[in-house]
């Protein structure tokens, strides 16, 4: 399996469904329309629509009834990118850079950016309502894993006691773990997952899918939480070293910087054991868990 060239196979798949499958700049109301386009098309890793368009891979059905998961790529990276625009707002993260690119509200403006974050959370369910029309079981699942990973439970969930645990002093592992688990972790799971119910996979594959997404988010996020620490602007294209001047619980500073990095070999080993145990032991998804775990963005 050559890694760089299927990864390229993917990532050129999600491009091109972001360019067909989101209105176009031109849409009125333009300065809305041309503002999600900005976000969505300012790169990124495009992480989870690989991870839905790999995971799918993995359960080839008898060709007439196999769903083409692009839709469900599109529409996760939809809803990642709102959760990204507003992260970035004055009243959450106040962040200037994303993606190598000032953030939207810096692009465009405040109000525009979180109507640009509103239309992409409802563009995804939209997605996944028309993208799987023809298959309503199969549509009406998507829709409750992207829900559930998205929704005030998790991502949001997740988000909320980001900000409420800022400047708290006693901050315990356990509070960030929630953190962790339920603002990256959820949507990193949900990627899995929607491409599993694009194939044909069992129960017991879902569930390992899930497990190996929670590691994997969980891997993701304490890098990010290193990153922030050590790395530069230039490289992330966002700022560095914004956690510890908002005060932010994260790995870093509850658990030092060595025992974070030994804690997301830890969680990528893991996620990795799980992705073995899928048909034809996933090199793709294994070999991907490993490159997220030595990334340096
Ligand atoms: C950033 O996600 C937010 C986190 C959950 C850490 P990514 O690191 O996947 O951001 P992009 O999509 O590559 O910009
Ligand atoms: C954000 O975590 C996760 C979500 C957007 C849900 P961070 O606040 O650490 O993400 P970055 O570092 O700004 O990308
Ligand atoms: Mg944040
Ligand atoms: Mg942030
Ligand atoms: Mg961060």
């Amino acid at each position: 399996m050559d890694f760089a060239a299927e990864m390229s196979r993917h990532a050129a798949r999600v491009e091109a469904g972001i360019e067909r499958l989101l209105p176009s700049g031109e849409t009125r109301p333009a300065r809305l329309h041309a503002a999600m386009r900005y976000a969505m098309q300012a790169g990124g890793k495009r992480l989870r629509p690989v991870l839905v368009l790999a995971a799918a891979e993995l359960f080839p059905s008898a060709a007439e009834e196999r769903a083409d998961p692009l839709a469900a790529a599109v529409a996760i990276e939809c809803l990642h990118t709102y959760s990204l625009i507003h992260d970035d707002l004055p009243c959450m993260d106040n962040d200037d850079l994303r993606r190598g690119r000032p953030t939207a509200h810096r692009a465009f403006d405040e109000a525009t950016a979180l109507l640009a974050g509103d239309a992409l959370l409802t563009h995804a369910f939209a997605l996944l309502a028309t993208g799987y029309a023809a298959q309503p079981a199969l549509s009406q699942a998507l829709v409750a894993v992207l829900a559930d990973a998205a929704g005030s439970r998790r991502l949001i969930g997740g988000q909320m006691e980001d900000l409420l645990a800022e400047k708290k002093t006693d901050a315990t592992r356990e509070e960030l773990e929630f953190i962790h688990l339920n603002k990256t972790a959820a949507m990193i799971e949900a990627a899995l997952v929607l491409g599993a119910h694009c194939g044909d996979a069992t129960k017991h594959e879902i569930d390992l899918l899930t497990q190996a997404g929670r590691n994997l988010g969980l891997a993701f996020q304490i890098t990010d939480d290193v990153l922030d620490a050590t790395a530069d602007s230039a490289t992330l294209g966002k700022t560095a070293g914004k956690d510890a001047k908002a005060g932010k619980t994260t790995f870093v500073r509850l658990h030092g910087l060595e025992d974070s990095r030994r804690l997301a070999i830890e969680h990528t080993d893991a996620a990795i054991a799980d992705l073995r145990k899928l048909p034809g032991e996933a090199p793709f998804l294994v070999a991907l868990a490993e490159n997220m775990g030595r990334r340096s963005k």
